[in-house]
């Protein structure tokens, strides 16, 4: 059982998130590879929220050149999990870009995670994006509060291992 991890983190939450699922699921017995993907050019810490480059890549749904999935052999993996923040009720543009660069590419299921500041249900709207690009999606959850939502969290990973 192996299982590939493709995340972007800006402001850490989301990383933070995937250590964790890295441990959960290694104690599990699976075997994990991490793939942090990233934009060729990142973006600016300073005024993240004001950023035109990140308001104009984020809402236009641009498709914007990644790195870090370098290596990443979709076949070799029994699932995969996409973890993203949510930017302006989107995912991030790196991971936008994954989900184009590699619909039908990747035939094995799907676990997604979206974090995020607010308790809106930004999970299922990924979940629909996945779906749409034909992924085969098994389940996305949405993670704002770690100490609150672990129990879904450690739900989720259980099926992963199973998967
Ligand atoms: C540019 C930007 C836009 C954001 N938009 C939203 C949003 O629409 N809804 C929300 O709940 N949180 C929003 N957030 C908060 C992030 O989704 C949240 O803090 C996320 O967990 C950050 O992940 P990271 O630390 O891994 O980058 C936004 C953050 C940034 C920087």
């Amino acid at each position: 059982m192996k299982i590939a991890i493709i995340y972007y983190s800006k402001t850490g939450k989301t990383r933070r998130l995937i250590e964790y699922v890295f441990h959960k699921l290694k104690d599990l017995g699976v075997g994990v590879d991490v793939f942090t993907v990233r934009p060729i050019r990142e973006y600016s810490s300073r005024l993240l929220h004001l950023n035109p480059r990140t308001l104009y890549e984020t809402l236009l749904s641009r498709n914007i050149p990644i790195k870090g999935d370098e290596g990443f052999k979709p076949e070799t993996y029994d699932a995969v999990v996409i973890a993203t923040p949510i930017w302006w009720g989107m995912e991030a543009p790196p991971i936008h870009s994954f989900i184009q660069k590699y619909a039908n590419l990747i035939k094995t299921p799907i676990y997604c995670i979206t974090t995020a500041d607010l308790p809106i249900d930004y999970a299922s709207k990924l979940l629909k994006t996945l779906k749409a690009r034909g992924y085969e999606v098994r389940e996305c959850i949405q993670v704002v509060n770690f100490e609150k939502d672990r129990g879904r969290i450690d739900a989720m990973l259980d099926k992963v291992s199973k998967a």
